[in-house]
């Protein structure tokens, strides 16, 4: 049965649609063109996909529903729900924009089944596993804890973790070729360390140091264990098991610097901000800390890679952003954070431009999840609320309709006119990613300290990559990195 379109929709759906239409240059919604008599279809035609898939390959697999069926597609789960895959940036916005005071997002199931359980450690479940009122306050907290007047302040700390990167790729490089995930995760769980709780974590350390790299594999595990415990739920109990003794080191690690912290009462970093306000809580210092190194771990590291590899498969591209690199700091020990003082405006454009390309071909995450809080009409078809869609941005930065020659790997395109449905790979609106600022600024940061100390080369089959929650190469990439002078 179709819905006509303007006269027998509810007043509300009405009020969100119009509201789509707004975020439209043409003003008109773009599914007119599929159904031109302007008749919105109900949820039940949606096409619907039935076939099993395996979930490693959903960024490939998702694809292909799209050119199969168009821009909505309906999966119906083995549970009985269903839920409904978009790829088009304006159904993006109408989602973000009707997503409600408490955005929802069904994720970090065993996340939340870890805090739930022990409420001795936990006031809430968190950040990126809570919903409601809570997750709000939480919300507000860490607006307070992590700010850029923050981070600003730690750019010197900052700076040197990335120098200590680059001193152990030197010694890694004279060794042969480098797998650099494991340096980079390495990079991003010092730094976090930096920003939370001022201090050295010792995980850039020539020496051994056993609590470093503990504390470096559990959280490993943990975002391993979290990502399958979200698309192998068959095997849930066994992973999550898994995750139980590693979140537990973290954890009793964390108290014990959040204790020194709070004993010592001078460092500047976001636990400290977290312990003066009213409501900021050891237990929630915690949680904010342990949400911020999930948050960052995977995503960032996992970017930096990409960008690189993409640097070393584009040899004009790397010697131009090298060029550029070169003129701004031109000694070997300029500072970085002397030329960039102000993330958003200071990044060299071309350098800008590879990290936001590499968000663009090669992000970290398929794409966003929400569960809709009310009706809306997506792609012309009825989505009632409380279902589940997935906002696939990685497909949609990757057709032609979006971005010309899309898997061209281009700097010189951003800003891209399409600069606000980019941003989309960071979420939106009052859920929006809140390392965003910091990512973008470590990123930045990494890829220029290591173009300008090396010449980045692969020579390799193109890499398959798979979906663990976080897309990344199904085997170790390396990358063989020759000094420069
Ligand atoms: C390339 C890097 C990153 C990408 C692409 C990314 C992407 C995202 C996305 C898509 C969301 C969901 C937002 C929404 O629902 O609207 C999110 C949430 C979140 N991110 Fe990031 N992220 C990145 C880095 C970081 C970093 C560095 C941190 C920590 C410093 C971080 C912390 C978080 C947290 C705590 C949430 C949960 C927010 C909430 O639910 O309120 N992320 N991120």
């Amino acid at each position: 049965m179709a819905f006509i379109f303007n006269r027998q929709l509810s007043q509300k759906l009405y009020a969100a649609t119009l509201r789509a239409f707004c975020s439209q240059t043409t003003g008109k919604p773009y599914w007119l063109s599929k159904f031109p008599d302007g008749q919105v279809r109900s949820f039940e035609e949606i096409p619907i996909i039935e076939e099993r898939y395996d979930a490693r390959k959903i960024h490939e697999v998702s694809k292909g529903w799209f050119q199969k069926y168009g821009h909505v597609v309906r999966e119906c789960m083995t549970d009985g729900t269903s839920c409904v895959h978009l790829y088009h940036f304006d159904d993006f916005r109408t989602v973000y924009y009707n997503d409600g005071t408490f955005p929802r997002r069904k994720s970090h199931r065993a996340i939340k089944q870890y805090r739930s359980e022990r409420t001795d450690m936990y006031e809430n479940v968190g950040l990126g596993a809570g919903d409601g009122a809570e997750w709000w306050m939480l919300r507000n907290l860490m607006a307070v804890g992590i700010t850029e007047k923050i981070i600003r302040s730690l750019h010197p700390s900052l700076e040197e973790v990335a120098d200590d990167l680059v001193k152990m790729l030197h010694i890694a490089a004279s060794e042969g070729d480098v797998n650099m995930l494991p340096w980079l995760f390495r990079w991003a769980f010092e730094s976090i360390g930096v920003v939370t709780l001022n201090r050295r974590l010792n995980a850039l350390s020539e020496y051994l140091d056993e609590e470093a790299d503990k504390m470096v594999e559990a959280a490993d595990l943990t975002n391993e264990m979290i990502a399958l415990t979200e698309v192998d739920w068959a095997n849930y109990e066994k992973h999550y098991q898994r995750l139980v003794p590693a979140q537990d080191y973290m954890y009793f690690v964390i108290l014990r610097y959040v204790h020194e912290i709070s004993a010592k009462g001078d460092s500047n970093c976001v636990v400290k901000t977290l312990l003066e306000q009213p409501n900021g809580s050891v237990k929630n210092a915690i949680t904010l800390t342990m949400d911020i190194f999930q948050g960052a771990l995977q995503t960032v590291p996992l970017t930096v890679l990409m960008a690189l590899y993409n640097l070393a498969r584009n040899k004009q591209v790397q010697d131009a952003a090298r060029e550029e690199l070169t003129k701004l700091l031109p000694l070997r020990d300029s500072k970085y954070f002397s030329i960039v003082k102000n993330f958003k405006y200071d990044i060299p454009p071309y350098l800008n431009g590879i990290v936001w390309e590499t968000l663009r071909i090669n992000p970290p995450i398929i794409g966003n999840r929400r569960v809709l809080q009310e009706d809306l009409i997506l792609g012309g078809y009825i989505v009632p609320k409380g279902i589940h869609v997935i906002l696939h941005q990685q497909v949609a930065c990757l057709l032609e309709e979006n971005f010309a020659d899309p898997l061209k790997f281009n700097p010189e395109r951003h800003p891209s006119p399409h600069m606000q449905h980019l941003e989309y790979v960071f979420g939106a609106r009052r859920r929006i990613c809140f390392g965003k600022t910091f990512a973008l600024d470590q990123m930045a940061l990494v890829i220029a300290k290591i173009l300008r100390d090396f010449e980045i080369v692969y020579d390799g089959e193109e890499v398959n990559m798979i979906n663990r929650l976080h897309n990344k190469p199904e085997v170790p990439l390396y990358l063989r990195l020759f000094p420069l002078m």
